[in-house]
């Protein structure tokens, strides 16, 4: 299975990750039923892929009426992706690398997204949370007023000391988890090469504690395996 559903060419994927940006504001135009079709679809595939549970939402505007969504300036939201898995530990980082999938696919559909923890208001009608789920986030999804604009980041080396010296695969891993969004920018993800094991490079992520920051990891983990397009583990 393609890593993005339904987007196969790598060069596609990378030009999806340099071009997203959160966007806030979208214009006042409905998707069309066919891409409603194609984003269930792909939903449907990361699901199964995953383990999780996102729905997406159309035509809601409820979850972004209120003083939380209006203090980060949302405008115009109606539909989004609830992002809803099985309570378990590792959900965030879970729902990070599974939403992110969906993120993707979406700026490759020509549509514009934000990934959202705090700035929403359940509307718990709109979709099915059954008993041990949870639901950890929304991705609000729409034609965005305009593309937004790139984020500050940290430097390669921060986020990998190693960077310098490393392998090409991996130095594209790390600027392409630094295209991840993160909770207010915070990119709190750090990335280190381990010796192999079997002939196999061995990778692995860490974060801080912190709200949203296993989302955060889950997420910049997607960009670092598209971004390096090369075999090696998780550790
Ligand atoms: C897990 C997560 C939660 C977020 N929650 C919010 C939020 O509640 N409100 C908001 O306005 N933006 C939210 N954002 C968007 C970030 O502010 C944004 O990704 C970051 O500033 C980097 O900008 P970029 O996405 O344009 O690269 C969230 C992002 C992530 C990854």
């Amino acid at each position: 299975m393609d890593i993005v559903p339904f987007v196969s060419s790598q060069s596609a994927l990378v030009r999806a990750m340099e071009e997203r940006h959160s966007v806030r504001q979208y214009l006042d135009r409905p998707l069309p039923e066919e891409l409603i079709g194609q984003l269930r679809r792909a939903a449907d595939a990361v699901n199964e892929e995953c383990g999780t549970s996102i729905q997406l939402v159309v035509d809601e505007p409820r979850a972004f009426r209120g003083f939380r969504s209006r203090a980060s300036a949302f405008q115009n939201v109606r539909n989004y992706f609830a992002l809803i898995g099985p309570e378990f530990k590792q959900l965030d980082q879970l729902l990070g690398y599974a939403g992110e999938k969906l993120v993707l696919y979406c700026q490759s559909a020509g549509l514009n997204t934000c990934w959202v923890g705090a700035s929403y208001k359940m509307v718990k009608e709109q979709y099915q949370i059954v008993l041990g789920q949870k639901l950890a986030a929304v991705i609000a999804v729409g034609y965005g007023a305009d593309a937004g604009k790139p984020h500050q980041s940290i430097s390669p080396e921060a986020a990998a000391p190693q960077y310098e010296s490393a392998p090409t695969w991996f130095r594209n891993g790390v600027d392409a988890a630094l295209l991840a969004p993160t909770a207010l920018n915070r990119q709190k993800f750090r990335f280190k090469l381990l010796d192999d094991v079997d002939g196999v490079p061995q990778v692995k992520a860490t974060t801080k504690r912190g709200p949203f920051t296993q989302m955060d990891l889950g997420i910049a983990q997607l960009h670092f395996e598209i971004g390096a397009n090369a075999p090696f583990q998780w550790t």
